[in-house]
């Protein structure tokens, strides 16, 4: 029998508004991967933060060990053994591995009260060869990718001793091989005896990982079960609520003219002689392993990065362009892959950034018309599911999921002709991933040509008309998406 190391009784947390946890319970025990699942804004993150002392419950008992403890702050909870890896990583980004490994508890000489650095770059190297790193510890901590930060994160927990370990979504920007990685390094914290409490909204972590899985909906306690004795369907059921009966609604929408097409693309290093093109009413799919460039052509078409050699034609007509500015004024619109980086104004309430991109649309005798503002915005918020007060909430307040959703209504308020989506439901729940699939399917209903990034199987299969796949920077293959299957389209994804 492992032993209960963590149990949480009667939780609640409201914020202003909404009650984010309402009564909840949950336990680990050491040597245990336990998976949190449901839907965005169903509380998981609250949850955590509760557990890492970043906010305080309103009522409920939290036990480490069988003792009821009060968890005053971050730096209490770790002192108790317990820390976490945020959503979105919360590194300092000028300094260095050993620096961000080691703060808040540097290693230092004690007779000269001053930092001991050899000491501590000994400590991250030794650290980071535990857990296979590929990157040296004086590295600076911005320059390293995020699977590499994440690592820098579990080092750090490491160096406190953590007992508990918290991933909130640790796979969702990971290519394949990192998520990899991710696991092993998981599957060797539970080795050691470590506690672990992995949130993610992806079916596959959970099989790969958990021992139990528990799913919280609308800030409640549903259910836990053990990983081998559920299947994905009652699971959507519990997260949902309801049947999901058509997870890729049916569109009607036939294809029409040829509107966009990009021919021998190429920039030295990234991608090579890529050419498409796009239909009016036509959803294709450009899909491949992560890192076989599709994020780097849809950053060239659009006119984020530069291009060396080949052409890019918006109905007929040669773009010659590298400039976003450009692109925007001649329709094209694109939901960039790193979203955070880019798109939103979190200290802005919802309404004003989802008509940040068609501003022109809403302004009135040189006043923005504030009515209209809202009533676009509340029917976006409404079709995509925003779980939020009202439009006038902050996105900052919002849950990470549902601050995609508001990245999405953001570009649906421009008009376009050819809209890139890249990864458009990474990150979202069940529910709001079928949400976007209508939206599309709308969007192609008004003759929009869609060009979607995908690395999900079923999400390419399911709905585009047609299928590009890439590999090391070249295509590979074409289909017509009623020709392809998996099997076609993972060979030539993969290397032979
Ligand atoms: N600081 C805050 N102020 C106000 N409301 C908040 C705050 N933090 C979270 N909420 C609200 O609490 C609810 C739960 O949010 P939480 O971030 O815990 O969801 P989640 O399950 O992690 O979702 P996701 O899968 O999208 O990350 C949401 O309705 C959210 O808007
Ligand atoms: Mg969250």
């Amino acid at each position: 029998m492992l032993e209960t190391i963590l149990e949480m009784q009667h939780i609640t947390k409201s914020f202003p508004g909404v009650k984010a946890l309402d009564d909840v319970h949950f336990d680990l025990k050491s040597g245990e991967i336990h998976a949190l699942m449901g839907e965005n804004g169903a509380g998981k993150s609250t949850f955590i933060k509760i557990i890492t002392g970043v906010h305080r419950p309103d009522s409920g008992d939290l036990l480490l060990d069988g003792k009821p403890v009060d968890i005053n702050g971050p730096l209490d909870a770790q002192a108790r053994g317990i820390a976490a890896i945020y959503q979105h990583v919360t590194c300092f980004p000028d300094l260095s591995v050993a620096e961000n490994i080691f703060m808040g508890h540097e290693k230092v000489v004690s007779a000269a009260k001053r930092i001991d650095w050899r000491a501590m770059n000994q400590a991250a190297a030794e650290l980071l060869s535990q857990l296979d790193a590929n990157f040296d510890c004086r590295a600076v901590m911005g320059t390293l990718s995020v699977a590499q930060q994440q690592i820098v994160e579990i080092a750090k927990a490491l160096s406190t001793n953590a007992r508990i370990i918290i991933m909130d979504e640790p796979t969702a920007p990971l290519s394949s091989r990192e998520c990899e990685d991710l696991y092993r390094i998981t599957e060797g914290l539970k080795q050691k005896g470590v506690g672990v409490i992995f949130i993610s909204h992806r079916f596959e972590d959970m099989y790969r990982l958990a021992d139990r899985v528990t799913v919280f909906r609308d800030g409640k306690y549903i259910n836990s079960w053990n990983v081998k004795e559920v299947d994905e369907h009652a699971l959507v059921l519990a997260m949902v609520g309801r049947e999901i009966v058509q997870f890729f609604p049916k569109r009607d929408t036939a294809p029409g003219e040829e509107i966009f097409r990009v021919e021998g693309l190429s920039r030295t290093g990234f991608f090579k002689d890529v050419s498409f093109s796009v239909r009016k009413g036509e959803i294709l799919a450009l899909t491949g392993l992560v890192g076989a460039g599709r994020t780097e052509v849809c950053e060239a078409v659009y006119g984020v990065t530069p291009y060396d050699s080949g052409t890019i034609t918006l109905g007929g007509k040669d773009l010659q362009h590298t400039a976003v500015s450009k692109s925007i004024a001649c329709g094209i619109g694109y939901l960039p892959e790193d979203r955070l980086k880019q798109g939103l104004v979190l200290r802005w309430e919802i309404a004003k950034n989802i008509s940040l991109s068609a501003l022109e649309k809403f302004i009135r005798n040189g006043w923005i018309d504030r009515d209209k503002e809202n009533s676009t915005a509340g029917e976006l918020a409404e079709k995509l599911k925003v779980k939020a007060v009202s439009v006038h909430d902050k996105v900052s307040t919002l849950s990470g999921g549902n601050q995609q959703k508001v990245i999405v209504a953001k570009l649906l308020t421009a008009d376009m002709k050819v809209i890139i989506l890249d990864e458009p439901t990474k990150g979202v729940d069940v529910g709001a991933k079928t949400a976007i699939y209508t939206i599309m399917n709308d969007l192609v209903a008004m003759g929009y040509g869609i060009i979607m990034v995908s690395s999900e199987m079923p999400e390419v299969l399911g709905m585009s008309n047609r299928i590009v796949v890439m590999r090391d920077g070249r295509v590979t293959a074409e289909f017509e998406t009623k020709n392809a299957t998996q099997e076609k389209i993972l060979r030539a994804a993969m290397r032979e």
